[in-house]
């Protein structure tokens, strides 16, 4: 790796494993999920997340690169973390806050990876590139938020 170029490829290949990953272990998410709102949410997401490899791949085919070839281990390991809690015995309203906690640690690993790459291409000179990943970045954070007002929905129908 000798320049910003090389450590932006190794970023984007970093983030095209975490959503192949991604793709793999939201649909046991979503499975598991009791409240049908969160279930709606990480099929959602599913969707969107297809459409943001699909968008990686675009990206790497305009910088003439593979995607493949790496894996990430960070997103490896918060998968590993969700399906062990998904192992434990838990009550549906136990069992889904957790998973809103894993999933919400996920999108904010993929948003401080966005950020940087959506940086990075600014900084490479490659606008167009910068607008595909941004606009993934602003899926991630809407995704995050939706996960964070059902996590508060929860708070409130356990006060009342
Ligand atoms: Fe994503």
């Amino acid at each position: 790796m000798k320049d910003l170029n090389d450590l932006f490829k190794h970023q984007l290949k970093d983030l095209y494993s975490a959503e192949s990953q991604l793709i793999k272990a939201l649909p046991k998410m979503a499975k598991n999920a009791h409240d049908g709102k969160l279930k709606k949410a990480f099929e959602n997401h599913l969707e969107e997340t297809k459409e943001q490899k699909n968008r990686l791949e675009e990206i790497c085919k305009e910088l003439d690169f593979s995607p493949k070839g790496e894996t990430c281990k960070a997103m490896k390991g918060l998968i590993e973390e969700a399906e062990d809690f998904l192992k434990e015995d838990a009550p549906e309203e136990v069992r889904d806050a957790g998973l809103i906690a894993d999933a919400q640690r996920v999108e904010h690993y993929e948003i401080a990876g966005y950020g940087t790459v959506v940086r990075y291409a600014k900084e490479l000179g490659h606008s167009k590139i910068a607008e595909k990943l941004q606009k993934t970045l602003d899926e991630e954070y809407d995704a995050d938020n939706k996960l964070d007002k059902l996590a508060e929905g929860r708070l409130n129908k356990k006060a009342v």
